[in-house]
């Protein structure tokens, strides 16, 4: 198995492996990795559903997405699709998955299915690099505060967003979580500082007037949106990318009008998430 790094904030790409038959060995080293980089980055996997959960099951508990449209006969597995006459894609803005729950789910698993000839890449950004590399003001600033994140503007009933999803997402009735977080948070495996804010889910910081709260948090994301924390995954059928949702963002691009996209995803329970000291 070799592990390569795959940009330098962000990712590391494993070959010579099949996720069906890790050791236990292989498997302490992909978790370590996977704490380390943020994301890892697979070719050529023949996973089945069943395959899928297993590798997946490793990792821990699986946590059901309550919005997306399930896998027939497999509820953990959620369809992330685009059909060629569709013009929206699921996930394509910035954003990490369950930032809304209280115990955000800890990473997510895709596999691809059907991936368009031309486009359909995933991008990737490394919030422990992002955090890093802010200036020392504005770290200190963002100590010991706290944001508010939410749902209801993605997947309720009136959300733009869920309406242009035809069938895809579902159970409107159910986006009613909202959940507060420390805006720099601690790693729970490294201990890493993490900026923990995204343009998807987080509704404002809740320790100030709404005009300063968006003027900071647009200014973070501006940050944490520069390229050189970000990495491009390139998708073939049978890729698989699992991703860490306490220190990574990800954008699926939707450069592929008129082609069909077809991965399935699982998410994975996570912990309370816990504030970091500067
Ligand atoms: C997602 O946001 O979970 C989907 C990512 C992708 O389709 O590349």
């Amino acid at each position: 198995m070799e592990i390569r790094q795959h940009s330098e904030a962000v990712g590391a790409q494993v070959s010579g492996v099949d996720v069906r038959n890790l050791g236990d060995d292989q498997f302490a080293e992909l978790r370590d990795a996977f704490h380390r980089h943020g994301v890892l980055f697979f070719h050529e996997q023949s996973l089945t559903p069943k395959d899928h959960i297993a590798f997946a099951q490793r990792w821990g508990p699986i946590n059901i997405n309550r919005f997306f449209r399930p896998v027939d006969g497999y509820p953990q597995i959620a369809e992330v699709l685009k059909e060629p006459d569709q013009t929206a894609n699921i996930g394509g803005g910035w954003h990490t998955d369950h930032s809304y729950d209280h115990e955000p789910a800890m990473g997510s698993v895709l596999y691809a299915l059907e991936i368009p000839e031309i486009g359909g890449d995933t991008l990737f950004a490394g919030m422990g690099a992002a955090y890093a590399a802010l200036d020392d003001e504005t770290k200190e600033r963002i100590a010991g505060l706290h944001a508010e994140h939410s749902n209801r503007h993605v997947f309720g009933a009136e959300a733009t967003y869920r309406r242009g999803m035809d069938n895809r997402l579902g159970n409107p009735d159910l986006a009613t979580q909202d959940a507060v977080h420390p805006i720099v948070i601690n790693h729970p495996a490294t201990g890493e500082h993490l900026l923990y804010v995204n343009p998807g889910f987080t509704r404002r910081i809740v320790e100030l007037e709404e005009e300063e709260s968006s003027k900071l948090l647009w200014s973070l994301y501006q940050h944490a949106m520069k390229p050189e924390f970000h990495t491009r995954w390139q998708w073939q059928e049978g890729s698989l990318a699992m991703w860490d949702n306490r220190s990574t963002w990800h954008f699926a691009q939707n450069d592929y009008q008129g082609q069909r996209r077809y991965l399935h995803r699982i998410t994975i329970e996570g912990t309370r998430l816990t504030g970091a000291a500067t």
